[in-house]
């Protein structure tokens, strides 16, 4: 039998239970992605933990001896979405099918149902179509898929610095910055934001439209800064009117510089079709090369019926190398 205990991440009294968690999710997923992984560093756990935009709550499995064999982690967004709720939830490969998994899932469920969330939505990620660890057990608790996505890598050098001298397409200009969604750039930048929860594919997740504001964006600003993240980030005005009207992100964890992982991406509709999307990728792409040389990959997920932003990608050279499932399950 297993224990299910609350975990925070923030009490230095609680750090070793929370760091025994944390390999839980570590120790799981090189199970079934191998070294080449992503799951969250521990500093990303416990930056998210600290969100103020974001409830997160973390639950341990810990047996009879005291071990911890599982870990779930529950997000209930505040400030939009307030049905939703996301878990990401693990067992050790050598304590699975002893229903430490269903025990998590039960207190997840019953956390999001006490904070009035209706549905659950969770991911499942496997290297090769077919081969989901979490599939069956999913199944099993009345998940569905909601969306598929492939993970895409590209190989940063050769690209970046062919791509990086082109031209910024007519009557826009792009910007870059390091580290920062300069303060000048907020307001645009949070209605761009908006935009992207009902703008990109969700299939049928039931996701509701997001309402982000400046102070919302230097949260998750403060929150990439205190996962030990490097930023890099480009947006593209329209010089007629002198706003922004797309945008791009890239993160670098500090501790694996190796690997950039892109964030959204969003050309507002109206702008569409005067190649911003390549540009704008283009453009941190290049930055990226300039400013963190260590990374060799950029690794990006996408929906598998996002046609033009697969485009974009693929015209930048990126290539499948995985499998991720969205699944929704619903509480009420
Ligand atoms: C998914 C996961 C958490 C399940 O943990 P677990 O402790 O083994 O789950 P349980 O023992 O409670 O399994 C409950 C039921 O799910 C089904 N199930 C779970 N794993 C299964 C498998 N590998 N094959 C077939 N059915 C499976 C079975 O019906 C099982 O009941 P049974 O053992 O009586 O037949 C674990 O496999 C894991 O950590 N996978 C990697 C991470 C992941 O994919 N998480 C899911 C999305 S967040």
């Amino acid at each position: 039998m297993v224990r299910i205990v609350p975990v925070t991440t923030l009490d230095p009294a609680q750090a070793e239970l929370a760091l025994a968690w944390h390999d839980v999710f570590v120790v799981s997923t090189v199970a079934s992605m191998g070294d080449d992984h992503d799951t969250w560093s521990w500093a990303s756990r416990r930056a998210r933990e600290e969100s103020t935009t974001m409830d997160r709550r973390y639950v341990a499995a810990v047996d009879d001896a005291g071990r911890v064999v599982g870990a779930a982690e529950v997000t209930m967004p505040l400030r939009d979405n307030l049905t939703l709720a996301m878990t990401d939830l693990a067992v050790l490969p050598t304590e699975r099918r002893r229903g430490t998994g269903t025990a998590l899932l039960e207190r997840v469920v019953r956390t999001a149902r006490d904070a009035g969330r209706t549905s659950l939505v969770t991911e499942s990620s496997s290297p090769d179509a077919g081969t989901d660890p979490g599939e069956a057990f999913l199944l099993r608790h009345g998940f569905e898929v909601a969306q598929a996505n492939l993970r895409n890598d590209l190989g940063v050098t050769a690209h970046a610095h062919a791509r990086g001298s082109a031209p910024d397409p007519a009557g826009y200009v792009i910007e870059t910055s390091t580290d920062d969604t300069r303060d000048e750039w907020l307001e645009d930048r949070a209605h761009l934001q908006s935009r992207m929860s009902t703008d990109a594919p969700v299939g049928d997740l039931a996701f509701e439209e997001e309402h982000w504001d400046a102070e919302r964006l230097r949260d998750h600003r403060e929150t990439t800064r205190r996962s030990g993240r490097r930023a890099i980030e480009s947006v593209a005005r329209h010089v007629a009117t002198g706003r922004l009207v797309g945008f791009t992100q890239l993160q670098v964890p500090v501790e694996a510089p190796e690997m950039a992982y892109q964030q959204d991406t969003l050309v507002l509709r109206e702008h569409r079709g005067h190649g911003l999307g390549l540009a704008l990728k283009a453009a941190a792409l290049a930055a990226l090369v300039g400013e963190l040389p260590e990374v060799r990959t950029v690794r990006t997920w996408n929906a598998t019926t996002n046609g033009p932003m697969i485009a974009v990608n693929e015209a930048l050279g990126y290539r499948t190398t995985a499998f991720l499932r969205e699944w929704q399950r619903r509480l009420a």
